[in-house]
């Protein structure tokens, strides 16, 4: 008879074609689990499962579907039986999310209790197949506009747009379920700002239409899709008076991930963590790193500042450190050359694929 094979670790990622999740598939893989990407390409461009087949030597496990489908859902965890799961998707533009919240509260909130739902049917219902355990992608976004900087986890949370109030919401109905049922394994994680890309320049950050956040639209200048970068406000109570933000590389984020499942993994323990770099950088520091590191200039426009924007963003990552023996270590200098190397390599993203 063949060797028993060894029951490999598989671990949904469920929005995994997506900016992190893709980062987080590749950190997975190397930390020896098997992700299983669920995905509706509804954000995200199939070329993305080509790319990770060649970074990591074999194709990826893709199950096409959405995660508002919770019968899919449930038959996905049946298949696999995965040991966790990484939910990802979701819609993260908060510009959209003022014009559309029923678009939000629908995908993100109704996303996030149809995977719950599938989840405690397939773990807790009959014939149970080990605990529900679950890693969140949150966001810095539920401080809204913090009193102070660093901002620790005990923060007050708020929301000052619906995209914002979606994590705050599905922060609560986490909470929720953990007083439910204690059997439930939580880590919510609370990403500050994540950009760069995996070192190969295979994947990245690949935003469809004008890019909402700084550093895509910094590379799209960079590579001359975008005549300059409108720098939104300049008279912020900040040194140079433009806003600052903990950027935190994807690489980064993507261990944190990793070490967030592994933690769970190893005790019944759940958590809310921030995953930042604890350093904050102005949009004129992230240009002149970016120029420094692209040996390309970036013009920009001072103009006046965007409706919601904050002045200061950043963390303090100590509870991270501690709960999961992670902290950030890349540099905003690597951010940038990581970023213009996928960008460079990409012009138009995963559509030159
Ligand atoms: C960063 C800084 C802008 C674009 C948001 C969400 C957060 C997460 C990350 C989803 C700010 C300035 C930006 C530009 C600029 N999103 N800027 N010109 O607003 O901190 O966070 O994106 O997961 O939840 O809230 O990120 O990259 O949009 O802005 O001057 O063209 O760059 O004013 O100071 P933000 P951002």
């Amino acid at each position: 008879t063949s060797p028993a094979v060894s029951a490999t670790r598989s671990v949904l990622l469920t929005g995994g074609a997506g900016y992190i999740g893709s980062h987080t598939f590749v950190a997975l893989r190397e930390a020896g689990f098997e992700p299983v990407i669920l995905d509706n390409f509804a954000n995200s461009h199939p070329a993305v499962l080509e790319r990770l087949g060649r970074i990591t030597g074999r194709a990826p496990v893709i199950e096409q579907g959405d995660v508002l489908d919770t019968a899919f859902v449930e038959a996905v965890l049946r298949r696999h039986r995965p040991v966790g799961v990484i939910h990802f998707a979701g819609d993260k533009a908060v510009g959209e999310s003022v014009a559309q919240p029923l678009k939000y509260f629908h995908n993100n909130i109704g996303g996030a209790v149809s995977l719950l739902r599938a989840m405690e049917e397939v773990c807790l219902g009959q014939g149970a197949s080990g605990l529900p355990t679950l890693v969140f992608s949150s966001s810095a976004t539920v401080y809204g506009d913090p009193a102070t900087v660093p901002i620790t986890e005990d923060f007050p949370r708020s929301h000052t747009n619906p995209y914002g109030h979606t994590k705050l919401v599905i922060e609560d109905m986490l909470q929720a379920v953990l007083l439910a049922q204690p059997a439930w394994r939580i880590g919510v994680l609370r990403y500050f700002n994540p950009v760069g890309a995996h070192p190969s320049g295979l994947i990245g950050e690949d935003p469809s239409g004008i890019p909402n956040n700084l550093m895509p639209y910094v590379t799209q200048v960079a590579v001359g899709l975008r005549p300059h970068l409108n720098v939104f406000g300049h008279d912020y109570p900040t040194p140079d008076g433009t806003g600052v933000r903990d950027y935190i590389h994807v690489q980064d984020l993507a261990a944190g991930h990793v070490a967030a499942l592994q933690a769970l993994l190893a005790r019944p323990r759940s958590f809310t963590v921030n995953l930042g770099t604890g350093r904050g950088y102005s949009v004129l520091e992230v240009v002149r790193a970016f120029e420094q590191a692209s040996g390309r200039p970036v013009p920009y426009q001072l103009v006046d500042r965007r409706a919601g924007d904050v002045a200061q963003c950043y963390a303090d990552p100590s509870l991270a450190r501690e709960l999961l023996g992670w902290e950030a270590r890349r540099s905003l200098q690597e951010m940038c050359a990581d970023a213009w190397r996928w960008q460079s390599g990409n012009p138009r993203g995963y559509a030159t694929a």
